[in-house]
């Protein structure tokens, strides 16, 4: 049978939220009052064939590379589906690094179903360790998938480890798929995106998590234009063509893009101070404290984590990631950036229900 459902995202779409949702991964809405933009040029309709061609320059400009290596997509979530499918043929050798995202072992599941993995170590800061690809990469392996930053502990990759896993990958003939979607919360000396790294290196990305646009879904990818060209091809058995108001919106958004991410870093960096404190006092939990990102990957030091997370939920109306999902059950992700009230409360309930 082919693997054809995300336990994840079914969770989350109906179990994660609670009064203080601390189960969320990236910053809070932000409306679109706040964002510049004429609502009476908003249309139904427009030539978006192949992507509506400002939407596409735009992306390729904040990215740093040609149109014809963007791909547009709804989202990182259909984006990494795209870029998966268009590269991989079904028992194709995938190798995707744990703990990962878990829509993204999902969707290779489906797709090839040869998935391998390799380690993020928690006592290493949950790394990209060269040496960890080195060890699970075969002459088979087709893709290597990887975050950046990592979801869910937010550990940054270093450019020379990023340099070194594509080294690995072109060696064997294999193709490196970098998510960033969540790259632009490193908010000092934002590194340039991995596309940048080499023609192997297939990036995705949006403007959901760290600038609050999810509801406008736009998402990309960015390929060499070869691979580009059979992204774009693929998609039309899917989606055909994009929700043109959502690409209007988008436009506006690349225009005005500091607006939403500084307003998100505010939070974040409140977020960020009021975590760090709580981990200070907190003897029952331990995490890598990571300096950017909106989630932290926290280990339940005694104890089931379900047992304790039901707890939470159901005494103090708060709510955490199971570490399940991730495959690592003895943790639990909790996010930042939507609302510092909420955030510090269920924290204080996490203390809360720690000590009883
Ligand atoms: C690593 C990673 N990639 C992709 C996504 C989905 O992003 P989007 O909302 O852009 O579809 C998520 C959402 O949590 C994620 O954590």
């Amino acid at each position: 049978m082919m693997h054809k459902h995300s336990d994840y995202m079914h969770w989350a779409k109906t179990q994660s939220r609670a009064r203080f949702n601390l189960a969320t991964s990236g910053v809070g809405s932000f409306p679109l009052k706040e964002l510049p933009f004429d609502c009476t040029t908003l249309e139904i309709n427009g030539e978006n064939s192949y992507g509506y061609v400002p939407l596409k320059r735009a992306i390729a400009s904040y990215s740093g590379v040609d149109p014809d290596c963007v791909v547009m997509a709804a989202g990182t979530s259909f984006a990494n589906y795209l870029a998966m499918a268009t590269i991989l043929e079904p028992g194709d050798e995938v190798l995707i690094e744990h703990p990962a995202y878990g829509l993204l072992v999902d969707a290779a599941r489906y797709i090839t179903g040869n998935v391998k993995r390799f380690a993020r170590r928690e006592d290493d800061g949950y790394a990209l360790d060269p040496a960890a690809v080195r060890q699970a990469i075969s002459p088979r392996t087709k893709l290597v998938v990887l975050t950046n930053l990592h979801n869910p502990s937010s550990a940054e990759a270093s450019d020379a480890a990023l340099r070194e896993v594509i080294d690995l990958a072109r060696s064997v003939g294999a193709r490196v798929l970098v998510d960033e979607v969540y790259l632009d919360a490193i908010y000092e000396n934002t590194p340039q995106t991995s596309f940048l790294l080499g023609p192997e290196v297939v990036v995705t990305s949006s403007l959901t998590k760290v600038y609050g646009l999810s509801g406008i879904r736009c998402g990309w990818i960015l390929a060499e234009p070869d691979l580009a060209r059979a992204m774009w091809q693929l998609n039309n058995l899917f989606a055909a063509t994009p929700v043109h108001p959502g690409e209007l919106i988008s436009v506006a958004a690349f225009e005005h893009l500091d607006i939403p991410r500084q307003k998100a870093r505010r939070v974040v960096e409140a977020d960020r101070k009021l975590l760090n404190e709580f981990l200070d006092r907190e003897t029952g939990v331990s995490a890598v404290r990571t300096r950017w990102g909106t989630t932290s990957f926290v280990r339940l030091v005694r104890g089931d984590v379900d047992a304790f997370l039901d707890r939470l939920r159901a005494e103090f109306e708060t709510s955490a990631v199971p570490g399940r999902f991730f495959e690592m059950p003895d943790h639990f992700r909790i996010g930042m950036g939507v609302n510092t009230e909420m955030f510090a409360e269920g924290l204080r309930r996490i203390s809360a229900a720690l000590a009883g």
